[in-house]
């Protein structure tokens, strides 16, 4: 068997062509999910993906939902902290819990799952973590001080644990994806998606293989001289 690799949010969107990605690369793949047991189990039977249900916000749920994956697959090997949400909306009408929720299940969730994983990856010497960011927290974006805040943390989060983890064979790596074809992108009304769309370079959405892609890259044994970086995958619409 491969390594053992866990998806947060592996089950749907970018998590699920992660996860997909990963399998058919050889690796023994985890899939978390939080809140859609329907989906979860079809992708499970479609795929034959171990998946998992918790709450990535939550620092003890991740502890005992990595010692059930590690329990069942083996030690995580590699890490994707893909899960998150967005909760929109101008700063002058944001909610104290909208932007609370995001910060929890966007970035402090980076914290819960490394912490949960990082022992076992320094005993073992090698590691990988790999960052689902945002091409928002890159450049910003209107109505999304919330999740602009959280995917930017995740650069300076994975920098540092880059400093940290290097002379132990672990790499933690940021992918920031532009806007790609997924539930959370159809969301965004039309209108607002129309200027958006107007502003790639490459003319289209991007499609959540091509973001998987590039995270299977890094998350591979042979990038292993790659950490503390940040991949842009977004069809030029921001150059970082
Ligand atoms: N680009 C250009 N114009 C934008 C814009 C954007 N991203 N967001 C809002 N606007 C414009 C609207 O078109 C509108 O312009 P007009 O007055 O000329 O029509 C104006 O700003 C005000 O917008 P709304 O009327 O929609 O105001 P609202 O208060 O009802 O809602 C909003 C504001 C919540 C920001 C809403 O516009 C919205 O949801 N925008 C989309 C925000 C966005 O891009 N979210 C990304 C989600 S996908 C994602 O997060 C994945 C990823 O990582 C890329």
């Amino acid at each position: 068997m491969g390594r053992v690799a866990l998806v947060t949010g592996g089950t749907r969107g970018i998590g699920g062509a992660i996860s997909k990605d990963l399998k058919a690369a050889g690796y023994n793949v985890a899939a978390t999910y939080h809140g859609n047991d329907e989906a979860a189990a079809s992708f499970r039977d479609a795929t034959g993906i171990a998946v998992f249900k918790w709450d990535v916000g939550s620092f003890d749920a991740c502890q005992d939902g990595v010692a059930r994956v590690s329990a069942e697959l083996g030690p995580v090997e590699v890490l994707v902290n893909n899960a998150g949400i967005t909760k929109d909306g101008m700063l002058h009408k944001m909610t104290a819990d909208q932007w609370n929720a995001v910060i929890q299940t966007n970035l402090t969730s980076a914290f819960n799952m490394s912490r949960a994983v990082i022992g076992a990856m320094r005993e073992a010497g090698y590691g990988r973590i790999v960052q689902v960011s945002s091409i928002n927290g890159q450049k910003g974006q209107m109505g999304q001080t919330n999740y602009a805040a959280a995917k930017a943390g995740l650069i300076g989060f994975s920098k540092s644990l880059a400093l940290e983890t290097a002379n132990k064979g672990i790499t933690v790596n940021v992918v920031a994806p532009g806007y790609t074809e997924t539930d959370m992108v159809a969301a965004v009304p039309q209108n607002v998606l129309d200027k958006i769309v107007a502003q790639i370079p490459v003319g289209r959405l991007g499609q959540v293989e091509e973001i998987a892609h590039a995270v299977r890259f890094l998350a591979g044994d042979d990038a292993g001289f790659i950490t503390g970086a940040t991949l842009t995958v977004n069809g030029g619409q921001y150059m970082a």
